[in-house]
This record gives C-alpha cells, structure tokens and sequence, in this order.
C-alpha cells in the first residue's frame, strides 16, 4: 500500500482525478465528465463547488463520499491520524472514514421507513457509541433549532413536507461532529428563517475547524459561508479533436 502526506492544515485534497461514466443501457456509451480534477479543503473552510447544471458538482461530492468510484488520481483524506486515499480505500476503510471523518447531506433525505424522525437524526451518534438517550437529547436539540414541530419527532418523516424533510437531513449530517462536512445543497428548499438557523450552524463548525466542500442554489448562502470557489467547468474533458 503506498502512504501519502497532505499538509497538516487540509482534511482534504483532491488530485488529478478523472471520471467517466460508462451508459451500460446505451451500447456502453462513454460520458467523460472530469479530467484533472484538482483542489484543496483546508480545516475550518468552506470550498464551495461551482459550475453549471450537469457540469459534475454532485459527481464530486459522490465521489469524495465514496459512492462513485474515481478513473484515476488521489482523493486523500485526513483520516484517523493517517491520510486515506479514498479513490484506492477498501470499502470497510470509506466505511470507517463515514463513520468517524465526513459528514455528508445529501439533497434529499432517504427515508427508512417505521424509523422516528428523532433516531433517524441520533443515528450517527449511536453508531459512534454513544448512548441512546443522550443522542436523542442530542437530536432533540437540534431538530428544535431547526423548527420541526415536537409532534412529529416520534413520526417517520417519509410524510413529512420536502423543507422538514430536508432539516431532519440536515440536523442528521451535523449531529456527529466530523472534521470534513459535505452539503450538497443544503438550502435549496428552506424558508429565509431556516435558511439563517442553517448559516448559523455551518458557521459554527467552521469556527471550530471543520472543512466543508459545498454546494449552494443559493448566492445568498454562498455569500455568507463560503471562502473559496472551485469552478467544475475548468475541468470538463475537452471532446477529442478539439482544438486545444
Ligand atoms: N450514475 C451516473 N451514471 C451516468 N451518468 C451520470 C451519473 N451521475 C451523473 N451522471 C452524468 O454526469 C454529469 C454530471 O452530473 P452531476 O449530477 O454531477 O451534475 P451537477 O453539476 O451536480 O448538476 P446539478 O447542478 O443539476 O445538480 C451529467 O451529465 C449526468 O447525466
Ligand atoms: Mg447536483
């Protein structure tokens, strides 16, 4: 196994990766999305994703994740004293680095249906090791501050509406604190109030040191809580035979 260093100040830092996606229902067709992709998460940052609709934002932030596998180069992750290639990590290693490292809010919850909207929040508390009880304190605080009505924490929130379906994702992705946040459109479907109350939150990680990678529908967001701006675009492949 090859071991890597990054600079003690980074949670994060993504190196000359390429992805293509093959369309297996279209004759395998080839979709090349990102070549050479390349920056850095600083601790206590947020690097904020640019770049337009299909450009390959969310494909980063899966990739980073672990969800979708990267064609070539280094994704590398502080991790437990070490750095995690995770574009090379055997699975129970991402595993290990969701559990412990990262933190990531999808745009849309995943319901698991019968589950309360209280422990689908405590979740990644309990999966730490801690007790039952002081997570759901936990998730209670945070669920209040993020305005869901105290009638629907012991509800599963398949039924819930998409902005309290959206906070208890939210409140889920920063009850663990991980040194490295992913937010793929936190805000897209909150009110101004919330909107504030989530500002706030990401805020107060970052005085704390977390590194965020973001994305944002919202400039006002963008404006408020992001420090720098990677622009996908800079690295979409060139098709071949372009001139360069
Ligand atoms: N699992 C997949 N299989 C095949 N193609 C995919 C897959 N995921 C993404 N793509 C393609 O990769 C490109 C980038 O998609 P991605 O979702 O990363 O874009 P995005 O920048 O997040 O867009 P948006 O702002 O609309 O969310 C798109 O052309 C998309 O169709
Ligand atoms: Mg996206």
């Amino acid at each position: 196994m090859t071991s890597h260093t990054i600079d003690p100040d980074l949670v994060l830092s993504v190196q000359d990766v390429d992805k293509t996606f093959t369309l297996h229902l279209q004759d395998a067709q080839r979709l090349p999305v990102l070549r050479g992709l390349t920056f850095d998460v600083p601790r206590g940052t947020c690097v904020v994703l640019g770049g337009e609709s299909g450009s390959g934002k969310s494909t980063v932030m899966k990739m980073v994740f672990g969800s979708y596998g990267a064609d070539a180069g280094r994704i590398l992750l502080a991790h437990d004293g070490r750095v995690l290639d995770l574009a090379a990590a055997q699975p129970r290693e991402v595993l290990a680095a969701r559990r412990e490292t990262m933190g990531y809010v999808s745009q849309f919850l995943r319901a698991v249906p019968r589950v309360a909207a209280l422990d689908v929040v405590a979740e990644p508390l309990v999966e730490r090791g801690a007790d039952r009880d002081t997570a759901r304190e936990r998730a209670a605080e945070l669920l209040s501050r993020l305005s869901i009505p105290e009638r629907l924490w012991t509800l599963p929130p398949a039924t819930f509406s998409g902005g309290e379906q959206q906070r208890v994702n939210i409140a889920r992705g920063f009850i663990a604190e991980r040194p490295l946040l992913l937010l793929d459109e936190p805000t897209a479907s909150l009110d101004a109030r919330n909107r504030e109350v989530v500002i706030g939150l990401i805020r107060e990680r970052l005085a704390r040191g977390v590194g965020m990678l973001a994305i944002f529908h919202d400039a006002d967001v963008r404006d408020a809580v992001g420090d720098a701006v990677v622009d996908v675009r800079a690295f979409t492949p060139q098709p071949a035979g372009a001139a360069a």
